[in-house]
């Protein structure tokens, strides 16, 4: 099984959100190997959902919150999500952890509130510039995945790992995408830690400066099972040309 995830931050006005959403319906992939799933922002997510309704692409949210249903002003809870139609949930996206300071204890809170109603988890990990420069890049995955899923119980296809090196990512400054053999590298580590919390496999897919040119390379690789795709999956052609090599996969 293959993902194309499309996290469209907070690039679109709902207007655009919703036209957009229009045009990814007809797309057309085979649901059997390649899973498809579109992140708008919470305010466009109903009509986003609605314009998706009959369609295999699924929805999923940006973020929530761990707190349930009370007295949480400007919070939107896992349950609201998932009662809104959401499959799947980001959970600790880096513009999250450092723009917004959001720690390793509320990470935790969330996948486990998140898997709690039966939404798929995905976690998003990744060191710095600062991490590489001091050679921990290791490190900070393996802290960010131990923080994040130590004692929670996962069931089978309830979590996914995205890994996103922050420096890689479109926006983020100096943006450059991972060499695809480093990515891969440091998705088998991934993998191999994973096998500390999980029985079942889990799939880790890339986010990082992901395009229709060099998709491929990533989808490619033996550890890379999708790909999570912030700015490229805004504009229709950009996305349906990824939908057409991800098909391929
Ligand atoms: P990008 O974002 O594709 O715009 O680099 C990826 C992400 O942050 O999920």
């Amino acid at each position: 099984m293959k993902y194309l995830f499309a996290n469209w931050k907070m690039y679109l006005s709902h207007k655009e959100a919703v036209a957009l959403s229009a045009q990814y319906f007809g797309l057309p992939f085979d649901e059997h190997c390649l899973r498809v799933a579109v992140f708008p922002s919470m305010l466009s997510f109903l009509d986003v959902s609605k314009n998706l309704k009959q369609s295999a692409i699924a929805r999923g949210v940006q973020n929530v919150a761990y707190t349930p249903r009370g007295a949480y002003t400007g919070a939107v809870s896992a349950e609201l999500a998932a009662e809104a139609g959401a499959r799947y949930a980001l959970v600790g996206h880096s513009e999250r952890r450092y723009i917004f300071g959001e720690d390793n204890e509320a990470i935790h809170k969330k996948v486990a509130a998140v898997i709690a109603t039966g939404m798929t988890a995905i976690l998003c990990i990744g060191d710095t510039s600062e991490d590489l420069a001091n050679d921990k890049a290791d490190y900070r995955v393996k802290k960010q995945l131990m923080r994040a899923l130590e004692g929670t119980t996962i069931p089978e296809g309830k979590l996914i790992v995205a890994y996103e090196p922050v420096w890689a990512i479109h926006n983020s400054g100096d943006a450059h995408a991972c060499e695809p053999d480093k990515a891969n590298a440091m998705h088998q580590l991934i993998k191999e830690e994973l096998t500390q919390y999980s029985d079942a496999p889990v799939p880790v897919i890339y986010g990082g400066s992901v395009t229709a040119k060099n998709m491929l390379s990533y989808m490619a690789c033996s550890d890379i099972d999708g790909v999570l795709v912030g700015s490229a999956s805004t504009t229709f052609d950009g996305f349906k040309d990824m939908m057409t090599i991800a098909a391929d996969c």
